[in-house]
């Protein structure tokens, strides 16, 4: 077992010797900015904890995690387009230093590179990771569109608001874990408790997203602040702000969203009114929810408890994160 900076070191090395410019560098080059700004890795680094917790060849793990690193940050291009985000892990995004077609295209030539990560697995393991990764990617798209579809709708509930980052967010994450899982040969009945683990910690991560993108510090987020509010969002912290507050707050709140504006007084106004209706305290709640409820699964994990303990942290750590 390593530690986990471990892990994320060497992905990074094994990334930067696969991840090359090549020519029409208009093409590569954005391709190349975005995989080299960054970011927590915390995808692939799961994938080869996953295959080295089951005791699985960790080097089998390498051409996978960065499969999910790659179609990771495709999609971080092509949501800055739909969210109109300026910034991204600190610098510009992808569409706003170059345009919105090389946002495409580079994006698209990602999504397919990724699946090219995936082509010197033996057989039996490719089908199974390919399945896999092509169920997901699929679900992201529909988590996308519903993120998409909901900003213009006044009726979205909690249980929707669920649905829809499970899908955008949760369900990568927790096929990250079962790819590592999947190279590591283990029995179906973990490969599936595994994959569970990573939902419920992906909900538990898009709803810390959600709390950042209100709550966090632009120097460390590396995002926009209230970049959310500025879009119309139905993130947890408006929907819950509807269910508890006062008829006034809810009027307030509603007409607030309905207007299509980026203007830091919309943000600062929303932001007043999640103060005021205690909604941190309660995110923070749910983040631990659905953490716990992570947690739990763990303990019908057929690996020693040592190597639990190691997951435990892991998800106990990202609660706390403010990147
Ligand atoms: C951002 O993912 C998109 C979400 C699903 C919230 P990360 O927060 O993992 O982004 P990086 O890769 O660390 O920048
Ligand atoms: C992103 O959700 C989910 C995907 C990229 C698929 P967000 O829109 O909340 O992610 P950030 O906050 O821009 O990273
Ligand atoms: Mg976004
Ligand atoms: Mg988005
Ligand atoms: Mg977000």
């Amino acid at each position: 077992m390593r530690i986990i900076d471990t892990y994320k070191e060497d992905f990074i090395t094994f990334l930067n010797k696969k991840i090359k410019i090549e020519e029409p560098t208009n093409l590569y080059e954005p391709i190349h900015y975005i995989l080299q700004l960054g970011g927590k890795r915390l995808r692939p680094v799961l994938t080869l904890m996953t295959c080295d917790l089951f005791n699985g060849t960790i080097q089998n793990a390498y051409d996978a995690a960065l499969a999910i690193e790659v179609f990771h940050n495709f999609t971080l291009i092509h949501d800055d387009v739909m969210d109109k985000a300026p910034i991204r892990r600190g610098k510009d995004t992808v569409h706003q230093k170059w345009d919105l077609n090389t946002a495409i295209l580079s994006g698209d030539a990602m999504m397919i590179m990724a699946y090219q990560c995936l082509e010197n697995y033996e057989p039996v393991i490719y089908k199974k990771l390919n399945i896999l990764f092509s169920k997901t990617a699929l679900e992201v798209c529909e988590g996308q569109q519903l993120d998409i579809d909901f900003e213009t709708r006044n009726n979205v509930s909690i249980a929707e608001y669920i649905k829809m980052i499970t899908y955008k967010t949760s369900v990568l994450v927790a096929a990250a874990m079962k790819m590592g899982a999947i190279i590591a040969n283990v029995s179906e009945e973990d490969s599936i408790k595994i994959y569970e683990f990573g939902l419920n910690l992906g909900i538990a991560f898009q709803l810390q997203d959600d709390y950042l993108d209100t709550f966090g510090d632009v120097k460390t987020f590396g995002k926009q602040i209230g970049g959310d509010i500025a879009e119309n969002k139905k993130t947890f912290l408006y929907l819950k702000t509807l269910e508890v507050s006062d008829v006034e707050d809810t009027k307030k709140l509603l007409d607030l969203y309905s207007l299509k504006q980026r203007n830091q007084s919309k943000i600062n106004e929303v932001t007043q009114l999640f103060l005021k209706n205690k909604i941190p305290e309660i995110t923070i709640k749910e983040i631990e929810l659905y953490t716990n409820k992570a947690l739990e699964i763990l303990k019908h994990l057929s690996i020693s408890e040592e190597k639990k303990s190691i997951l435990k942290d892991f998800g106990l750590n990202l609660m706390k994160r403010t990147i």
